[in-house]
C-alpha cells in the first residue's frame, strides 16, 4: 500500500516538475518559452508616435476632437478684419468690475506691456523713439481719426480690446502676451487714460 502512495507521489512531482519546465527556454533570446498569460506580459498599450497603429489613419495618438478647447482658454470669437473690430467695439462689454483694485491691476500691466510705447500716461510719448513707432497716437486724442471714423478719445472698450488682441499695422498682437482677463485689465485702463487726467 505505501508502495502504491510512493509511486503516486513521485509520479505527480514528475508531473509537476514537467509542467514547471515547459515555460522555460533556452532558445533565442528574449523569448521565454511558453507564455501562460501572456496579457500579463505584453501590454496591449500603442505606442503613441509608433508606426504601427492600431487605427486606420496611422495616427496612435488621437486629435482631439474638433472644436476641442484647452481647459480655462476662452476663444474670442472676433476675427482681424475691420468689419469685425468695428463689430467688437459695438458689442463687446468688459466683463470686470470697474472698481479701484482693477484699475490698479490695469494700470501695472499697462506699465509692463504699453507704457514704453504709448507712454506713462497714455499720451502716446514712451521711451521707444524709433521712427517706425513715430505715430503712436494718445489715448486722449481729439485730433487722430481711427478706423472707426472717430478719435483715439472715443474708442470703446470692445475696439481697445480687439486693438490689443490683434495689434495694427507698427503694434503687435497681445493676444500670446496677456491672457483674456489682464487684455481686459488693460482696456479698463487705457479708458482711465482716454480721459486724459
Ligand atoms: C511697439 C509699440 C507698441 C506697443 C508695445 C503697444 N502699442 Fe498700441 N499702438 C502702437 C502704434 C504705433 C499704434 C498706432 C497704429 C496705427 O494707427 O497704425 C498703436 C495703436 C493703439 C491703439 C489704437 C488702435 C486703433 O484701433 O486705432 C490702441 C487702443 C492701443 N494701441 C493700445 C495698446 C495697448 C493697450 C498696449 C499694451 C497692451 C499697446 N497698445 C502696446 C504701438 C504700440
Amino acid at each position: 500500500m505505501k508502495k502504491a502512495y510512493n509511486i503516486i507521489f513521485l509520479l505527480t512531482l514528475t508531473l509537476l516538475v514537467l509542467f514547471l519546465f515547459s515555460s522555460c527556454s533556452n532558445n533565442e533570446e528574449g523569448k521565454p518559452g511558453y507564455e501562460f498569460m501572456p496579457d500579463m506580459y505584453r501590454s496591449p498599450s500603442l505606442e503613441i508616435y509608433s508606426s504601427n497603429s492600431f487605427f486606420n489613419d496611422s495616427l496612435n495618438a488621437r486629435k482631439p476632437v474638433v472644436g476641442t478647447i484647452p481647459r480655462g482658454f476662452i476663444p474670442f470669437e472676433y476675427e482681424n478684419t475691420l468689419d469685425d473690430y468695428l463689430l467688437a467695439g459695438v458689442e463687446l462689454e468688459n466683463p470686470l468690475n470697474y472698481n479701484e483694485e482693477n484699475t490698479e491691476k490695469g494700470k501695472q500691466l499697462y506699465q509692463m506691456f504699453c507704457a514704453h510705447c504709448h507712454g506713462k500716461n497714455g499720451d502716446g510719448k514712451g521711451s521707444i523713439t524709433h521712427p517706425v513707432y513715430g505715430a503712436i497716437p494718445s489715448y486722449s486724442d481729439d485730433v487722430m481719426i481711427r478706423r472707426t471714423g472717430e478719435n483715439m478719445r472715443d474708442l470703446s472698450a470692445g475696439n481697445i480690446y480687439h486693438a490689443i488682441y490683434y495689434g495694427l499695422n507698427a503694434m503687435g498682437p497681445h493676444n500670446t502676451l496677456v491672457n483674456d482677463k489682464e487684455r481686459w485689465l488693460i482696456t479698463m485702463y487705457v479708458q482711465e487714460l482716454q480721459k486724459g487726467n
